[in-house]
């Protein structure tokens, strides 16, 4: 079970993964949380970090590809994972590639008009790292382990439009790549959460 989520920024990437993750016992990695998690303890690499990440751009390849290749080598990978937001770029894909063979890409679809909807309300966790979106909140702004929901700092409407731009350029085009590779498969992420999930738990259950 060596798995990718791949889709646009707010397609539902993580709320997938977590799901999964309890589904299949298999380790999550999103560098997005590892990179926040970094920023949190103020360390080097997550200043760095936060510096693109701010932005909308993509943090460099060599920063990333460290850091994931460290986080595969812990014990918990041995049984499977799931890769949430990594590889980004061509120069990453490649990169996994001569680590790993991946058994299945998912590539989570969502047009942008409902990207900006789905960030703008999106309230997350800073403790557990949960995710929510207002409207299913019904004015709550706690998380069910208790800590206050916080809006995330790259959430904001130009930091968005970034973020897309960054991902129609250096992310989509690993969309081809894997479907070459005849491991892509496309899940419509428009539908309901659990609608989703449901296609993911058919991709993955067949991979
Ligand atoms: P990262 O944290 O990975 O952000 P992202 O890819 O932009 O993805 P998001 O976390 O914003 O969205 P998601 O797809 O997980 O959606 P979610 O489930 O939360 O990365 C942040 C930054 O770190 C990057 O911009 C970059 O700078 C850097 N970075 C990370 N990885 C990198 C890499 N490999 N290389 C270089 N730089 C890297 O859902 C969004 C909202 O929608 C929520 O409110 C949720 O409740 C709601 N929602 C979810 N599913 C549905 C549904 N089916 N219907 C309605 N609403 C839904």
């Amino acid at each position: 079970m060596r798995w990718v989520f791949l889709g646009p920024p707010g397609a539902g990437k993580g709320t997938q993964a977590a799901m999964a993750v309890k589904a299949y016992g298999v380790a999550h990695i999103s560098t997005g949380d590892m990179l926040r998690e970094q920023i949190k303890a103020q360390t080097d690499l997550g200043q760095k970090a936060k510096s693109y990440i701010d932005k909308g751009a993509l943090v460099p390849d060599d920063v990333i590809l460290g850091m994931v290749e460290e986080r595969l080598k812990q014990s918990d990978c041995e049984k499977g994972f799931l890769l949430d937001g990594f590889p980004r770029t061509l120069v990453q894909a490649q990169a996994l590639d001569k680590i790993v063979e991946l058994d299945c890409v998912v590539n989570i679809d969502v047009p942008d008009e409902n990207i900006v909807r789905r960030l703008s309300g999106r309230r997350v966790c800073p403790d557990c790292g949960a995710t929510y979106h207002i409207s299913t909140l019904n004015g709550k702004e706690t998380c069910d382990c208790g800590a206050s929901l916080v809006i995330r700092p790259d959430d904001n409407e130009q930091t968005v439009k970034n973020r897309l731009n960054t991902y129609h350029e250096q992310t989509k085009p690993l969309i081809g790549y894997y479907r070459e590779k005849g491991i892509l498969r496309d899940i419509d992420g428009t539908r309901s959460v659990e609608d989703v999930f449901s296609g993911v738990k058919a991709v993955l259950g067949e991979s």
